[in-house]
């Protein structure tokens, strides 16, 4: 794993913030994923796709795809070989979106499932276990479906135990202000925060919504 230190990505952010960074700004430095738009401030999603780049990751599981705003990334910037398991229990948009992408992606295995439901994590086991994949590679998970507190924990812990060495990020930690049934997402991460054994960073801004809305949460495990 060669992340830089959490500092490193920090500064990076704040002189993101500091010049506003836009989603023009990201679209010219990374590409654009054709009709779709990330859902997350750009700046946010900046940091987070050069730590995914330092990480490299073999493995990547995305919940929560919508239009494939973010998919689009992981995608773009995975190393030869990786594997992206995308989970959504709807695909709709994103199969009419992807057509309007100027990358080709054929590392994509999608899954329609919802991952409330105990099958969908006996499903990536089976994944993972028909393809051989090692438990100790690098992985990265983005956490960005259902954003109601049972359902994040759920993911975090169903999903998130994938990864042992690598990244888990979160997003919508700063969800003060947004739909009530979000907040238990910031409670997970205060959680995550506050436990000695984790090492966490956070990319929080005020955004056009006012502060306390997006977020994003990275928790790094290092085997
Ligand atoms: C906020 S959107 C994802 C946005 C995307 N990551 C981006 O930034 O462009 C949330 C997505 O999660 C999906 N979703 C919600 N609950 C889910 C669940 N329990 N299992 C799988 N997908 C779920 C929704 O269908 C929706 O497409």
């Amino acid at each position: 794993m060669s992340l830089q230190s959490f500092d490193t990505y920090q500064s990076m952010f704040r002189e993101l913030v500091a010049r506003k960074y836009s989603r023009a700004d990201l679209y010219k430095e990374c590409g654009q994923p054709g009709k779709a738009h990330p859902e997350q401030l750009p700046a946010e999603l900046r940091v987070l796709i050069e730590m995914y780049k330092d990480l490299a990751p073999a493995l990547v599981i995305e919940v929560g795809i919508w239009s494939g705003g973010t998919l689009y990334y992981w995608c773009k910037y995975a190393p030869e070989g990786t594997e992206i398991i995308a989970i959504d229990t709807w695909w709709f948009r994103f199969l009419q979106w992807i057509r309007t992408w100027d990358i080709d992606p054929k590392n994509i295995l999608p899954l329609c499932a919802n991952t409330t439901n105990q099958p969908c994590k006996d499903l990536v086991k089976e994944i993972l276990a028909t393809r051989r994949r090692k438990d100790d590679e690098t992985r990265f998970i983005l956490i960005d479906g259902g954003h109601d507190e049972r359902t994040v924990r759920n993911d975090y812990r169903d999903l998130g135990c994938f990864v042992s060495n690598g990244i888990v990020s979160l997003h919508d930690i700063s969800a003060e202000r947004g739909p009530d049934h979000w907040h238990g997402i910031r409670k997970l991460w205060h959680e995550l925060v506050n436990d000695p054994d984790k090492s966490t960073v956070a990319f929080e801004q005020d955004s056009l919504h006012g502060p306390g809305m997006f977020g994003i949460g990275v928790e790094v495990r290092d085997a």
